[in-house]
């Protein structure tokens, strides 16, 4: 697999940390002097300091990962501007539209269920004790549309090993923010809110699961799901829940939203596979966002080595 690493000439004006940040971060440097932030999370190393709520904001200390793709990223406009969120809306530009005025800070996720260290998490937290990744993803929807998307995350596996499952969680549950004064697509039940999703346990201790809080180098976009989303790219992009507030160690396979909605046409699996068509419509191929030929969707969007040991024993048609 290749890394696309770019010259420092490829750096876009944009992504130079403005004056305002940089002051931000100097002031929060020195309060986490005063406070002895750092005591919290003991010798881990600190990332992502010069992140403020600010979407746009520059993420710092984020390592490239050897399980980016080397395929070209989809346009910046594209992934901030072509979005489901249906709290914000069921049209595609509604979330970049209506998602602004959402509030990431203060943000906490609770960690709760079969876990040894349950607790409610501190965002801030989150992102000083781990270590942040540049991850090059391909993204596959179920509407037959794909991205590659530059995603900054934490690996989900560093979180869960912070958290500690114990020898009954199987399964984990995520839920989004239920609040239809900031989310006015809440307001219409076009889903049973809040949205869910779940991973059974080794899926979301696989390598490539990420807990997503980036892209482009920077703060999630509120419309992308800030500050905290799910990445799993081996699956259509609706088991992405995005502006978690909370995880669920569970012993059973906990509810999904689109399940919940059309059990017929989504599963809990939801892994991409060409083999497997949705019952409306093909899942054979699939448009690249700024193409214009369709190309082959490939069996787990292509991840197939790095997870295809999971379901070895499955019959997916069934377990779709
Ligand atoms: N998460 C929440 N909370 N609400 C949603 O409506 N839509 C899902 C998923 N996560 C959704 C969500 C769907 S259908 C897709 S395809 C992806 O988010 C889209 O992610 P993107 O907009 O960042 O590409």
């Amino acid at each position: 697999m290749l890394i696309k690493v770019r010259k420092p000439s490829d750096v876009l004006s944009s992504e130079i940390t403005p004056r305002s940040v940089y002051l931000d971060r100097r002031r929060f440097l020195q309060t986490a002097a005063v406070a002895g932030a750092g005591a919290a999370v003991g010798s881990l190393p600190l990332a992502g300091l010069a992140a403020t709520p600010g979407a746009g904001a520059k993420l710092e200390g984020v390592v490239k990962s050897p399980y980016s793709t080397g395929e070209e990223a989809t346009s910046r406009e594209s992934v901030t501007s072509y979005n489901n969120f249906y709290e914000f809306g069921t049209g595609k530009d509604d979330p970049a539209a209506n998602a602004g005025q959402m509030k990431t800070r203060p943000w906490t996720v609770v960690v709760d269920g079969h876990v040894a260290k349950p607790g409610s998490y501190d965002i801030d937290d989150i992102f000083k004790a781990h270590r942040l990744e540049e991850r090059i993803y391909r993204l596959r929807c179920v509407e037959a549309w794909s991205m590659v998307v530059p995603w900054v995350g934490i690996p989900m596996a560093d979180f869960l090993k912070r958290v500690e499952p114990t020898g009954s969680a199987r399964f984990v549950a995520f839920q989004t923010l239920l609040d239809p004064e900031q989310m006015p697509g809440q307001r219409r039940a076009v889903l049973d809110w809040p949205y869910v999703e779940g991973l059974r346990l080794d899926e979301a201790m696989n390598p490539l699961t990420l807990l997503g809080v980036g892209l482009y180098g920077e703060v999630m976009p509120n419309q992308n799901g800030a500050p905290i989303r799910l990445v799993t790219p081996w699956k259509y992009g609706f088991k992405s829940i995005k502006s978690i507030v909370r995880m669920t160690l569970t012993e059973e396979m906990p509810p999904t939203s689109w399940n919940k909605s059309q059990p017929r046409e989504y599963g809990f699996y939801a892994n991409v596979n060409p083999e497997v068509d949705h019952p409306r419509w093909s899942q054979k191929r699939e448009r690249r966002i700024g193409e214009f030929l369709k190309r082959d969707t490939l069996k787990y969007n292509g991840y197939g080595e790095e997870v295809a040991s999971l379901y070895a024993d499955m019959n997916l048609a069934k377990w779709f």
